[in-house]
């Protein structure tokens, strides 16, 4: 492939007892050694990091303003250090916590044991992390890192968030839903804490009477919040630091009332920029080749490669595999790690590590890295400038997941990745001319998601009208509207838009969509929770099937042994149930595998089952299991009789049903859509039935639908009388 101007290469290579003690003494010393020499290492890191210059600087800052915007080039130490110095600054006394929220669990993860390790404490003490189906946190933990997600979900069990003397707000630029909303709600949350700090102050008759009033005027007009709860008791003043790598801290100022914003001075470095000469068909390729071409013509340094997904990592971590093997002999070796979301987290920390002596370190991320993770080491960075992004489409209620160019600020953060440490390059592999007609930022998700589960939230935590919400992007009436329509069919709001009792309430509280909470809670009443749980696991994680392309007539006479008649959902449920079988052999047999992992490795590997995926689904299932018992819901299986299986899924996924049409393609019920069933569907091969519910439908060059399976019509009136009298 060549570049344009200025070129690194034009040339092509590759395409497409006493004794014992005193041994183990030396040992001992050598580890203290290693372990005092790694301490000192992060102590020096962490001197050298921009942040640490200004320290005392930002302290004065928190403690003088309620609220205060924190703007940093990424890799500058904002989220890993700022908590340790506000730790240092005391506040944290009296145990109070200082909780700071990431858009991405995997960042959230990661820096919780960086930073543990930088206090040099076990994890889930003083610090620690809490994640949707993942918590290591302690009564004693002080800093604590946790999606936005999740902290909204805290508040509707503690709707004034006492316990945390500071929140920050972080990636606040990348603007997810769970961030607005959030946002909107801390800022409740701070003006109800100080009034309640000032009621304090009336209560001790340091007020004057006649403010009480307009105070509680102030309280019932601006707060959603009940303030019951919050009465006689002391809430010091919440804290909110909200930081963002993005250099414009205008809107965030703005929001929050002309808030003062702080810069941090970052160390950039000068990064070439490159584009290709012609528009790359095939990304994944593309990426290939230029991973070759660096690897043979670049000096030293590590690669960062972004991608779209989960799928495009592995499938170009297989083809960089084979092409390695035709590289010359004696040249440096490359070193793969790929990390996304739904990796364990253990495997998601190697991309730390430094590679080892004779490797080339190449990584393979989704957007995830381009400011949420600081990876040390790079030096080249592969941008395709695609993002894959979930949109919505409130008049015909589908939500589809699609690949779309990057915006002007993610292409700049993903080259900044390559001069953190010196000076880099960035190859983008599309044309200089497509640059300038990306968009600048990327549309705020609350303005392209269903907002169904924000307005479920919300009413939880007694939000009623959600257009007197205050948030940073005005929302579309039609998109709310359409939402509420939704969150009515599916029980969860009476008639007149209230939290249903108990199955609203209920809704709520699953950390789920709607659709999936609906199911789960249906589910109960058919007799088939057990299936369901399985069902909703495996819908959740990234893609059950895996093989390399050499091996795919084996692996799918494998997967022909799960395959069920009905479908996919009961597919999964096959898989799940087959690997769960496995285990508990292996146990019984006293096999020779110790660990559940490597029993399940080996199962996953002789199946083709991606074992990342398949570990994810087992730890949501179990934690989607706690919430299930919590709420008392009985969980059965439903046996042989997978009909009642089916008639619960249309009685809950009754908004995704398709027809199918004489040519052979589908037509959604709700929203006459033409769709085609997806290849990795059960029916692609088999006869096609006349009806049937999904789970997804993913737009690329053909609108498909996902995670199929059978039903019948006729249900559907009986199973949701609701629905079909709108459609009448
Ligand atoms: O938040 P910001 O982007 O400003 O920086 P950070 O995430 O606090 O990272 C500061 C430094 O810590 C970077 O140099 C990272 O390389 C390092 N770090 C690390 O080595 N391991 C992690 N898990 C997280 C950060
Ligand atoms: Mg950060």
């Amino acid at each position: 492939m060549a570049y344009s101007n200025p070129s690194p290469s034009s040339r092509f290579i590759i395409t497409k007892n006493s004794q014992l003690n005193a041994k183990n003494m030396k040992r001992r010393s050598t580890e203290d050694n290693s372990s005092f020499a790694k301490k000192q290492k992060i102590a020096q890191q962490r001197k050298s990091l921009p942040i640490a210059s200004v320290e005392k600087r930002i302290l004065e800052e928190v403690k003088m303003n309620d609220t205060l915007i924190i703007v940093g080039e990424t890799g500058s130490g904002k989220t890993t250090q700022l908590p340790q110095f506000l730790f240092n600054g005391g506040f944290c006394r009296d145990g109070r916590v200082i909780g700071i929220t990431q858009p991405r669990r995997v960042a959230a993860v990661t820096v919780a044991k960086r930073v543990a390790e930088e206090c040099d404490v076990e994890l889930g003490q003083k610090v620690g992390y809490s994640v949707r189906f993942d918590d290591m946190t302690s009564s004693s933990t002080r800093i604590k890192y946790m999606t936005d997600g999740l902290l909204l979900r805290e508040a509707l069990l503690d709707p004034f968030l006492s316990r945390y003397s500071v929140i920050i707000v972080d990636e606040a630029h990348e603007r997810t839903v769970h961030t607005d909303v959030l946002l909107g709600l801390l800022k409740n949350v701070q003006k109800a804490r100080s009034i309640s700090t000032c009621k304090e102050s009336i209560l001790e008759g340091r007020k004057k009477a006649n403010n009480s009033a307009a105070l509680k005027k102030e309280i019932n007009a601006q707060c959603h919040i009940l303030l019951k709860p919050c009465q006689g008791s002391k809430l010091s003043p919440l804290k909110l630091i909200i930081m963002s790598a993005s250099l414009d801290a205008r809107g965030f100022s703005e929001y929050f009332g002309g808030a003062k914003a702080v810069h941090i001075q970052g160390r950039q470095h000068p990064v070439d920029i490159f584009y290709t000469h012609h528009v790359e068909q095939d990304y994944i390729d593309a990426a290939l080749i230029t991973i070759l071409q660096i690897h043979l013509e670049e000096g030293s340094g590590d690669m960062l490669v972004f991608l779209t997904g989960q799928d495009d990592i592995e499938s170009l971590q297989r083809l960089i595999q084979e092409r390695v093997r035709q590289l010359p002999e004696g040249s440096q070796k490359l070193l793969i790690v790929p990390i996304f979301s739904s990796l364990p987290s253990e495997i998601q920390m190697k991309v730390f590590k430094p590679a080892p002596h004779g490797f080339r370190k190449v990584i393979l991320a989704t957007n995830i890295a381009e400011t949420s993770i600081t990876i040390p080491g790079i030096k080249y960075v592969i941008d395709p400038g695609l993002v894959k992004t979930r949109s919505y489409d409130p008049c015909t209620r589908m939500e589809s997941l699609k690949i779309v160019p990057t915006s002007k600020a993610q292409a700049l953060q993903r080259s900044g990745r390559a001069g953190r440490e010196g000076a880099g390059k960035c190859f983008r592999l599309y044309q200089e001319s497509e640059f300038a007609k990306l968009a600048d930022s990327a549309t705020p998700e609350i303005k392209r998601l269903n907002l169904s589960n924000v307005i479920l939230q919300l009413k939880a935590l007694g939000v009623d009208d959600i257009t007197e919400f205050d948030l940073m992007e005005k929302l579309s009436m039609r998109a709310i509207e359409k939402s509420l329509e939704e969150l009515i069919l599916l029980g969860a709001l009476t008639a007149d838009k209230k939290l249903s009792n108990p199955v609203g309430h209920q809704m709520a509280r699953f950390p789920l969509e709607p659709i999936y909470s609906k199911a789960l809670i249906v589910a109960s009443e058919f007799n088939c929770l057990e299936e369901m749980l399985i069902t909703v696991a495996m819908l959740l994680v990234d893609s059950m099937f895996y093989a390399p392309r050499e091996k795919w007539e084996e692996a799918r006479d494998k997967w022909k042994c799960f395959s069920h008649v009905e479908g996919d959902h009961l597919t999964l449920v096959n898989v799940y149930r087959a690997s769960a079988e496995s285990l508990e052999k292996s146990r019984l047999a006293g096999s020779k595998e110790k660990t559940a992992e490597t029993i399940l490795r080996k199962w996953c590997k002789e199946n083709f089952i991606n074992y990342s995926s398949l570990r994810h689904a087992r730890d949501i299932h179990s934690q989607i299991q706690g919430h299930v018992e919590q709420m008392g819901l009985r969980i059965s299986s439903c046996g042989d009789d997978m009909l009642q299986f089916r008639r619960c899924l249309t009685a809950s996924f009754f908004l995704k049903v398709a027809l199918k049409q004489p040519d052979g393609s589908y037509r959604t019920f709700d929203s006459s859509q033409v769709v085609q069933i997806h290849p990795t569907s059960v029916f692609f091969r088999t006869k096609k039935p006349e009806c049937v519910v999904f789970n997804e439908l993913i737009r690329t060059e053909r609108n498909y639908i996902r995670d199929i399976t059978r039903i019948d019509p006729a249900w559907i009136p009986e199973l949701a009388p609701q629905y079909c009298s709108t459609q009448s």
